[in-house]
């Protein structure tokens, strides 16, 4: 078993995985400032196996002594979206780039790096072609640009693993309904109408659950995957907006789908992405859309539980 250091682990991503880190027996501290949901990691404080701290992820010498405690770390730690970042723009800086750079400057060699960074980084790709990870990164929002200069970081040390994540769906015991898939079905529910700007715009998404199968996948190979950049993503989930919310409709046969013609998508990110790299390494994401929006229609349907999305 090994000891391992999850920062902003009681966010959408780090509850989930956390809680499976804990569960297969590994020590797990996590590191996070509880900004949003205080209650997600509430089920793991009967375990012998898990610590919380509730600091900073920018005080170097808490980080120092915690890079020397774990060999894992995973920083997930960092103001997530851009609409949070355009709000906040020097804590963007700060938490997403410059405590990754603290991080790699203090880290040793028997520290082991698993970062995830976004695949927004492709900003706007060419039309019908796929982006694998030799794709030019080109963010368009202050949030990519804090991932990329990280990923620019996280590369410096040799012990590293990076993960470009597609748009993550499913349940989370700190659930967040700004992401895309989750936000469709939370409004498809919840007013049985659905507005779509662009509706032609194309994402990769994947589910939660896959994002933390592939962690524990490079947790378990680290030296095979070690040294490289990888794309996380369902491969037959790279879809337009448009197919995502028929998709809902196939199982809402009431809701109705507008298409709003007059109003540009702030969020630019229009592309396809190849996640060929890591299934060649042995790890292929699996859980589809259609059971994603089952579950999200189901939880959305009982669940009246107040979500607190970070903006
Ligand atoms: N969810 C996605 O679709 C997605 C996609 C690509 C990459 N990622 C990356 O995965 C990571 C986790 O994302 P998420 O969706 O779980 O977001 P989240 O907002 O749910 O989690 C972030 C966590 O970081 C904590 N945090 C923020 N600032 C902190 C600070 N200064 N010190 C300590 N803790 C702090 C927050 O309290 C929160 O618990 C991020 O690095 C994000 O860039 C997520």
């Amino acid at each position: 078993m090994s000891k391992i250091l999850i920062t902003g682990g009681a966010g959408y991503v780090g509850s989930m995985l956390s809680t499976a880190l804990v569960n297969l027996g590994h020590e797990v501290t996590v590191l996070d400032l509880m900004k949003y949901d205080r209650g997600s990691l509430n089920h793991l404080y009967y375990f012998k196996n898990f610590k919380l701290i509730k600091k900073d992820v920018r005080d170097k010498k808490l980080l120092k002594s915690l890079l020397k405690k774990n060999e894992f770390i995973i920083p997930l730690a960092a103001l997530v979206g851009a609409p949070l970042c355009d709000k906040y723009k020097k804590d963007a800086v700060s938490v997403n780039h410059h405590s990754i750079k603290n991080l790699v400057s203090l880290s040793s060699k028997k520290n082991k790096i698993i970062f995830l960074t976004t695949n927004s980084g492709y900003g706007v790709g060419e039309k019908n072609k796929f982006c694998d990870e030799n794709s030019p990164l080109n963010p368009i929002s202050l949030y990519g640009r804090t991932k990329c200069d990280a990923e620019e970081e996280v590369k410096k040390s040799k012990n590293f693993i990076c993960f470009r994540l597609a748009t993550v769906f499913g349940y989370s015991y700190r659930m967040r309904t700004d992401l895309l898939v989750n936000n469709f079905v939370y409004k498809s529910v919840k007013t049985k109408k659905l507005k779509i700007f662009e509706p032609h715009f194309r994402r990769n998404f994947i589910h939660i659950k896959d994002v933390v199968l592939g962690i524990i996948y490079a947790i378990k190979n680290f030296n095979k995957l070690k040294s490289n950049i990888y794309n996380l993503g369902l491969s037959s989930a790279n879809i337009s907006k448009l197919m995502l919310a028929k998709k809902i409709k196939k199982k809402m046969n009431k809701l109705q789908i507008k298409i709003i013609t007059n109003r540009k998508d702030p969020d630019k990110r229009d592309y396809f992405v190849s996640n060929k790299k890591i299934e060649k390494k042995g790890f292929k994401a699996k859980v589809s859309l259609d059971q994603g929006v089952e579950e999200l229609i189901d939880l959305f349907n009982t669940d009246n539980k107040k979500i607190i999305n970070n903006y």
